[in-house]
């Protein structure tokens, strides 16, 4: 499947834990690009896996996103996305500078996900918090197009995944 993908754009990846977001971010993107929520609560609490620092660690990462669209530079945000209020912000910040908002969303079975997430050492979290998250996927994937997004791409299943390409638009 082909991914197209404005050439200044907003990426929101969205999908559950060990939906495979960060493998496929470090497969299409270049390192620099690809801002991660786990690489900023590290940056503000020592900790990736510390979810009392996701406020603060999402004020930087808007922040720099922030900066990052403002010199016209592909921004690609590595996190869950499952909340609303999480993408809003990210819509918040690609409209600031008016850049268009775009969401892949990587849709794989529960099982799988979990399967990949059990045999994670930075993973510790229980099969329960995979199924809420699942839960959020659905009710995300009714509400996505409603919240601002330009183009909504979702992958399901492994293969399509895998098979993905990304293809830039030029803008002008
Ligand atoms: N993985 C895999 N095959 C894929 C994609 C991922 O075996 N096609 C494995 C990765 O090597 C990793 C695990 O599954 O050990 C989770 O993948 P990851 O990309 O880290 O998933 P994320 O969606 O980023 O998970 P999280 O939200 O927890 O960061
Ligand atoms: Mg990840």
């Amino acid at each position: 499947m082909i991914i197209d993908v404005p050439e200044l754009s907003l990426v929101a990846l969205v999908g559950i834990s060990g939906s495979g977001k960060s493998t496929f971010a470090r497969h299409h993107f270049a390192p620099t690009q690809v801002l991660s929520s786990d690489y900023f609560r590290g940056l503000v609490a020592d900790d990736e896996n510390d979810q009392s620092a996701s406020a603060d660690a999402f004020d930087v990462l808007h922040y720099v996103a922030g900066k990052r669209l403002a010199a016209g530079r592909l921004t690609v945000v590595d996190a869950t996305n499952l909340q609303t209020h999480a993408r809003a912000g990210l819509v918040k910040v690609a409209r600031e500078h008016d850049v268009l908002p775009t969401a892949i969303v990587l849709d794989v079975p529960e099982s799988i996900a979990w399967e990949r997430t059990e045999s994670r050492e930075d993973r510790t979290f229980g099969r329960q918090v995979i199924t809420r998250m699942h839960r959020d996927l659905r009710r995300s994937l009714k509400q996505l197009s409603r919240e601002g997004f330009r183009k909504i791409h979702v992958l399901r299943g492994v293969d399509e995944i895998a098979g993905a390409e990304i293809r830039y638009e030029k803008l002008f």
